[in-house]
């Protein structure tokens, strides 16, 4: 069996990331030892995937911390806010950053008063339980996820949601290999995920490194393959998750689960609870990123249009909960509707923790 991929590092004080934008190609790990270079890894997306930044940005604090100099607690303290908030402006549509970052804060209001030495090393703590905590999250999430597999031969997934993008082994990446573990027929469909490629290049990558029988298919096939009976089931991750159910994932999510509506195919949606905010009513409120117009012209570098092609390139689509089958998360499966049944697994994620 080959050793768990894990994408991010904390060794004695300094935080060091896969440089996920060389894989599939290199191995490269990028060495964190200033809130900055964190906030940066996380902006180009060295690192990425809803629950890897929230690990990511605790560990940027945990930085900051160990690195300040301040003598007198209410300067630390005024330090460590303005490293939460430069780590707040990297990316605005995964919920699980701003819940990493807020878990940093209250920890931080807790210590108020004593040494700078002393929070620091307690930040580096909360920090380190993040990180493992997320890891024993993803193990539930691939424990539940597997039950709604079983049977399945052919399962279809987007994006990249495997240990690159957390903690563990991942979500609905998890949910496919420990589905797996039990039937020995089950075959992966990955989608390439343009226009950043997160299923050709880190899913592909992963679905092979766990030995996986797989084929990576252009986002464009899916309707085809449903359509010939080739798909039993498509499970994809999640970066927001509100109240209703409505879900943002990486755009071209929706698209499946409209196919998958029309062709009788069950879609669900995996994540922790880290990834829940019930605070908005819909996926209206939801903030979706866009970013650099040279991701859709210059893929990986490669020119296909015109540098001054007019381009629109959301890095998120919403997916409105009526269109989702099951939401898993660490609590155990949800069922539509998903008001009530997504506060009580809230309520119950927060008893246990
Ligand atoms: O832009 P990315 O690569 O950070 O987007 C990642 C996704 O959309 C994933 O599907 C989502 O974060 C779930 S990761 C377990």
């Amino acid at each position: 069996m080959a050793s768990p991929l894990r994408p991010i590092r904390w060794e004695k004080g300094v935080l060091f990331l896969l440089e996920q934008r060389l894989l599939p190609f290199k191995e490269v790990w990028v060495k964190c030892d200033t809130v900055e270079k964190v906030a940066r890894a996380i902006e180009d997306m060295t690192v990425r995937g809803a629950p890897a930044i929230g690990i990511t940005a605790g560990y940027g604090v945990a930085v900051a911390a160990l690195r300040s100099k301040a003598k007198l607690p209410a300067f630390f303290k005024k330090e460590m806010e303005k490293s939460i908030a430069r780590l707040r402006k990297t990316r605005p549509t995964a919920v699980n950053l701003f819940w990493a970052l807020d878990r940093m804060q209250e920890k931080l209001d807790a210590l108020k008063g004593t040494r700078p030495a002393d929070q620091a090393r307690e930040l580096e703590k909360q920090a380190i339980a993040i990180h493992q905590e997320d890891e024993a999250l993803c193990d539930k999430l691939g424990k539940y996820g597997a039950q709604l597999l079983a049977g399945c031969r052919n399962v279809l997934t987007h994006c990249n949601t495997g240990a690159l993008a957390t903690g563990g082994d991942g979500t609905a990446l998890a949910a496919i290999t420990t589905a797996a573990k039990k039937s020995h027929k089950l075959h992966v469909w990955v989608d390439e995920t343009r226009p950043y490629l997160q299923g050709a290049r880190l899913t592909a990558y992963e679905v092979a490194h766990s030995g996986l029988p797989f084929h990576l298919i252009t986002d464009n096939m899916s309707a085809s393959l449903m359509k010939q009976g080739k798909v039993d089931a498509i499970i994809v991750g999640a970066d927001r998750i509100v109240a209703n159910g409505d879900t943002a994932n990486k755009i071209g999510t929706y698209a499946l689960a409209v196919l998958a509506k029309a062709h009788g195919i069950p879609f669900y949606v995996s994540a922790p609870t880290t990834t829940l905010d019930l605070s908005k009513k819909t996926g209206e409120e939801i903030v979706i990123e866009q970013r650099n117009p040279r991701e859709v012209t210059h893929p990986q570098g490669y020119p296909i249009a015109k540098e001054d092609c007019p381009v629109y390139n959301p890095a998120f689509d919403v997916t409105p909960g009526k269109l989702i089958t099951a939401i898993v998360l660490e609590t155990g499966v949800c069922r539509p509707p998903y008001i009530r049944a997504l506060k009580a697994a809230l309520t119950k994620s927060k008893a246990t923790r």
